[in-house]
């Protein structure tokens, strides 16, 4: 059985801290990677930066230091925020790494050889910051359609990719792969509004900038950026050089990108893959944006926070479950302080934290934290345990589905109606009455139990939180192979439980 998976993060522009956007990728990517684990996938997962540009060169000249200074600060103010946000991330590639610098050069030589590379002279619009170039008519009102700064015109010799050339092969490959760009409006987007019209050969050198990846047998040209960046995908596996990476793991299944880097993503890159005579990778999900107010998150507005002061102020797990669950993945949807606070104390606080706190309290007051399943089950009892052993099965589908909102939406279902059986069975009055224990301790089990399989599923996306309440219930980590197996006694111990979730004040 094969069962590798590769999943990866587009790379990062390295051009200042990032911000609650990256996050969000970045956390989206890291529960997928964790819940294929616990599925007992082989998993690699990959994030990285995008280093090279003219971007960053007049970033490091404004600070009066070399691009490579000014990335190396970056980057490592990026893992840290990896780290404290609990990213499982298997490889991390730099574009500045030189595994990376000399396999793109070998690449390039590669497709030049092959005639699918030739040297041309470019004339366009470009932009910037953008680091893109565009036709007269994609400009909106004159302006870069991206981020409607002044786009110049530059003319220079340059080396062209015969992306033309790959047009018809792209249409049969979205033809037979019908699911190949998720959500499907992209995928409509992507063939009605550039593959059908026509594609145009693309420039894929520059002489206006140094920072970069030179052109190994041309060396005033530098590789444009997305020769270089797409192909990271593929030199972390040791592409051309060592195929044991690669043979193990390539083709990707999953590249997560947002919804601006779709069309490099499934129209350059596998025109490129077709170049070299390699598969394409099986999946590419273009999501939405987090905006704040309407608009971009960006740093000239100064409109966001860095994301550990949230992760301070209210823990990690309700910064990733926020990223997680607020928005239907695919659209964009709003981020704020306020909405952050907001779901943490309706979810995450009320239902969660509130359900493990009150069972496990109840558990050794009543039973001294010995709880075994007496099975004095009544009719009540029955809704919720279909649903707990429906769980595992549901959650799979809207994970194959990358409805990972609708995911989290049903694990809370579940918790949510256990907070409802506690209120409907009443154990403060059962316990009362003597002849009532053995239904009140199946009570408890039930509700044990229902905890113990969604935290389970939870562990992908809140694995903090996770850990915290395997911990409470003194039962070792469970993954998907094991999940249902049957507890014979929970064995709690004496000690209440530390909350997992303390209200925020939502002033
Ligand atoms: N370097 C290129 C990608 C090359 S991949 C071979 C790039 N970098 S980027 O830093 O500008 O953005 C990368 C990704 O960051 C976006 O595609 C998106 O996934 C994520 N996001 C940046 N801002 C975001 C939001 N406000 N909301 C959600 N995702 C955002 O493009």
């Amino acid at each position: 059985m094969n069962n590798k998976f590769y999943i990866t993060t587009p790379i990062y522009y390295p051009s200042a801290e990032f911000h609650i956007g990256h996050c969000y990728t970045t956390i989206i990517a890291d529960a997928i990677a964790r819940y294929k684990r616990l599925a007992g996938y082989d998993v690699f997962f990959q994030t990285g930066t995008d280093e090279h540009g003219l971007k960053i060169e007049n970033k490091a000249k404004e600070k009066g230091v070399t691009p490579k200074e000014y990335v190396d600060k970056i980057i490592a103010d990026a893992k840290d925020l990896w780290e404290q946000l609990g990213i499982s991330y298997d490889f991390f590639i730099r574009t500045t790494d030189e595994f990376h610098v000399k396999r793109v050069q070998e690449i390039f030589k590669k497709l030049y050889d092959k005639g699918d590379i030739y040297k041309g002279e470019y004339q366009g619009l470009y932009c910037v910051p953008c680091e893109s170039f565009w036709t007269s008519s994609q400009l909106i009102d004159g302006k870069c359609p991206d981020c409607g700064r002044e786009v110049g015109l530059v003319k220079e010799e340059a080396y062209f990719f015969k992306l033309s050339k790959y047009q018809q092969k792209l249409e049969e490959f979205y033809e037979k792969n019908p699911d190949f760009i998720l959500p499907v409006s992209r995928r409509n987007e992507m063939l009605n509004n550039f593959i059908r019209p026509g594609l145009e050969d693309l420039c894929v050198s520059r002489t206006s900038f140094t920072w970069g990846i030179p052109v190994s047998f041309d060396e005033k040209h530098v590789i444009y950026v997305w020769i270089d960046a797409l192909t990271n995908y593929i030199t972390s596996l040791g592409y051309p050089d060592n195929d044991e990476l690669f043979k193990k793991y390539w083709p990707a299944d999953l590249h997560l990108v947002g919804k601006e880097i779709v069309r490099f993503h499934t129209i350059i890159w596998p025109a490129i893959l077709m170049a070299l005579d390699i598969p394409l990778p099986k999946q590419v999900f273009g999501h939405g944006w987090l905006i704040i107010d309407g608009g971009k998150i960006s740093k000239s507005k100064g409109n966001y926070k860095d994301p550990r002061e949230y992760i301070n102020a209210y823990g990690v797990d309700a910064v990733r479950y926020f990223a997680l669950r607020e928005v239907p993945f695919g659209s964009d949807g709003n981020f704020s302080e306020k909405a952050l606070i907001t779901r943490t104390n309706a979810d995450l606080c009320n239902i969660l934290g509130n359900l493990v706190s009150r069972t496990i309290q109840m558990g050794i007051k009543y039973f001294s934290g010995n709880i075994k399943n007496k099975k004095v089950t009544e009719s009540i009892d029955i809704d919720l345990i279909d649903t707990k052993n429906r769980l595992k099965s549901e959650v799979d589908q809207k994970m194959r589905e990358l409805k990972i909102n609708e995911a989290l939406e049903i694990i809370f279902e579940l918790l949510r109606k256990c907070n409802k059986y506690i209120d409907d069975t009443t154990p403060w009055i059962l316990a009362k009455d003597e002849t009532k224990l053995n239904r009140l301790e199946t009570i408890i089990y039930n509700l044990l139990d229902a905890i113990l399989v969604s935290t389970t599923l939870l562990q992908a996306f809140i694995p903090s939180t996770s850990e915290k309440i395997f911990a409470s219930l003194n039962i070792n980590k469970r993954d998907f192979n094991n999940i249902y197996d049957e507890v014979e006694v929970f064995a709690l111990g004496n000690e209440k439980p530390a909350n997992l979730f303390e209200r925020i004040k939502e002033d």
